[in-house]
């Protein structure tokens, strides 16, 4: 009987499911945030209402299935809770929470509420889940295994970097204890080192920072902060209150009181609402901080465990920006990041670890490395779309769809771009994308008045032929995922102006033929055309909604904002 891994992120936020088989080879993995169309998709189950097609699709009908969950303290809580299960609980853990909190931002208020619900959402996830497992498959068998959530997290970044050896540290808003945690790597076991107990997060105070330039994370809006913040200027009084949140003793990260941290936000409030602090220098100082806290924490793991690689994940590592300094501003020489660093990620993590517990001999299938894990749009629902519909303009390119695409890009047009299976991870890398030339400086507004209705000063990224790298960026680092932003050479600033951001610097994705050989092709195209190796790449999506999933959602985007080109496989339809 085959054996399959299944591995569940039940987080409040960005829950997913990754499905590896016995071999070690990722056969599915996608946040639940695109089939439901549902930004970050708070409080619902990973995919209960298509998991039997999943496992249809992908797995044999009599097999062997490993549950693999990426909670084990935060899970076992909700699981005694089930036993009383229901609002009384959940009203319970809000009462407990409640009291002695003299400063809410709306963000740690949300988190209350959210965890209250998190335990009906377990509860939704069990009936789910052995229903499925009960009506689909009454030959197969499966079995539940809990996983340390940090150490999911160190799995998904360890097992799909290209290391055999490395430090691996996670940074997120929480895991089972705090918010730090530190592990070694060497051939295929993760030994932890420390976890950090105590209230000191980053992710938690960039979240918190977030609802004080006005922005909301809970729909992932920490974006919008790392975007603000170049237009801004550091803010001396309110960098010294922030520096003060994170006190480095030994090779410890600690955090002040509860109560100390309130009356922090509160004073940033205050001087907000009396206008003394302007959002933005709010913004550049909070990055200011983070930045450097990330920093020295990274300093501070290297002198207790030094390597030349570091492998790093959570959600903290989304901060590209400060991504971009490590490989130049601390000890290790090479950095790597998975593509879905923060929760969703940990559903793969969890199902790896699953794997590596029964084969620990095993040597890691580099294919996790591969970010195109997710949903494909079939050619058969595809051509019944375009049968059906009777769309106008549609052209058939089979092998030449790149250099008819780049032909319209080169022309202005803007192009939505949907090849293969999704990316696992918040950043579209070429399979679900629109595109656009970078060359005119009119391009950004352009995009944002007709398609993605979005604030003017978030910026695009450029998507550059990997061997153009260190042409267009100093300190050129490979980032295939675009998780760092690096500074774009200054005399190169004019050539591309749609993809450099006001304190000129670009989000950038290095794209090589062997991560995805289409999307190499179309900038290959491209460049031999106009000379320039680089694309204005931006997740094909409106403001506030996921990144597409079905060909009805590629088509209402396409039919309703002003994209000039829709591109699906090889058929090309124009507006
Ligand atoms: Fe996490």
């Amino acid at each position: 009987m085959k054996r399959y891994y299944i591995g569940l992120s039940v987080s409040t936020h960005d829950p997913a499911l990754a499905i590896v088989d016995q071999d070690g080879e990722t056969l599915f993995a996608e946040a639940t945030e695109r089939f439901l169309q549902y930004k970050r998709a708070p409080n619902c189950e990973p995919d209960n209402e298509r998991l039997v097609s999943l496992l249809r699709r992908h797995c044999d009908q009599k097999a062997q299935f490993i549950v693999a969950v990426n909670w084990r303290r935060f899970t076992a809580r909700f699981s005694r809770l089930l036993s009383q299960v229901g609002l009384t609980s959940a009203k319970a853990i809000f009462k407990s929470r409640s009291p002695d909190v003299k400063f809410n931002t709306p963000y740690s208020l949300r988190t209350k509420i959210t965890n209250a619900y998190a335990a009906s959402m377990y509860e939704r996830l069990g009936v789910g889940f052995s229903y499925a497992m009960k009506l689909a498959f009454p030959e197969s068998r499966y079995s539940i295994r809990y996983y340390a959530h940090h150490l999911c997290h160190a799995a998904l970044a360890c097992y799909s970097s290209p290391f055999s050896e490395a430090s691996c540290m996670i940074v997120d808003g929480a895991g089972d204890f705090g918010s730090f945690a530190y592990y070694r790597y060497q051939s295929g076991a993760i030994q932890a080192i420390r976890e950090q107990k105590g209230f000191a997060s980053l992710g938690r105070f960039y979240a918190d920072m977030t609802w004080l330039c006005g922005f909301n994370p809970d729909k992932g809006e920490e974006w919008k902060v790392m975007g603000f913040a170049p237009y801004g200027s550091l803010d001396q009084k309110a960098y010294e209150l922030l520096k003060s949140l994170f006190v480095f003793k030994g090779s410890e990260i600690r955090g002040i009181s509860s109560r100390a941290y309130q009356n922090i936000l509160k004073q940033l409030q205050e001087r907000l609402a009396a206008n003394t602090l302007e959002s933005r220098n709010l913004a550049f100082t909070a990055q200011q901080v983070f930045s450097e806290t990330l920093i020295e924490a990274i300093r501070t793991f290297h002198r207790t465990c030094p390597s030349d690689n570091l492998a790093m994940a959570g959600g903290c590592l989304l901060n590209s920006s400060a991504a971009g300094l490590i490989e130049e501003q601390t000890p290790f020489k090479r950095l790597f990041v998975p593509s879905a660093p923060a929760d969703d990620g940990t559903a793969l993590g969890a199902a790896l670890l699953a794997l590596h517990r029964d084969h620990p001999r095993r040597h890691p299938d580099k294919r996790n490395g591969s970010p195109y894990l997710g949903s494909e749009i079939s050619k058969k629902k595809l051509e019944r779309v375009v049968q059906v519909s009777n769309t106008p303009n549609l052209r058939h390119f089979p092998g030449t769809i790149h250099i008819e695409t780049a032909k319209l890009l080169s022309d202005g047009k803007l192009v939505g771009w949907v090849q293969g299976r999704a990316e696992f991870g918040p950043r579209s890398l070429g399979n679900r994308s629109i595109l656009a030339d970078p060359r005119p400086a009119t391009m950004k507004d352009k995009i944002n008045a007709r398609v993605k209705f979005r604030e003017e000063f978030r910026p695009f990224a450029p998507s550059i032929l990997y061997e153009f790298g260190p042409e267009y960026f100093e300190n050129y680092q490979e980032s295939p995922y675009m998780e760092r932003t690096l500074r774009f050479r200054e005399q190169v600033w004019t050539k591309v102006p749609a993809v450099v951001h006001v304190n000129g610097t670009g989000r950038l994705q290095t794209v090589k033929p062997e991560y995805n050989e289409k999307f190499y092709a179309l900038i290959r195209a491209f460049y031999e055309l106009t000379g320039i190796p680089i694309l204005l790449n931006t997740s094909f999506n409106v403001m506030g909604k996921p990144i597409i999933h079905s060909i009805e959602d590629a088509m209402s985007v396409f039919y309703s904002s002003g994209l000039d080109v829709l591109v699906i496989h090889d058929f090309l339809i124009r507006k």
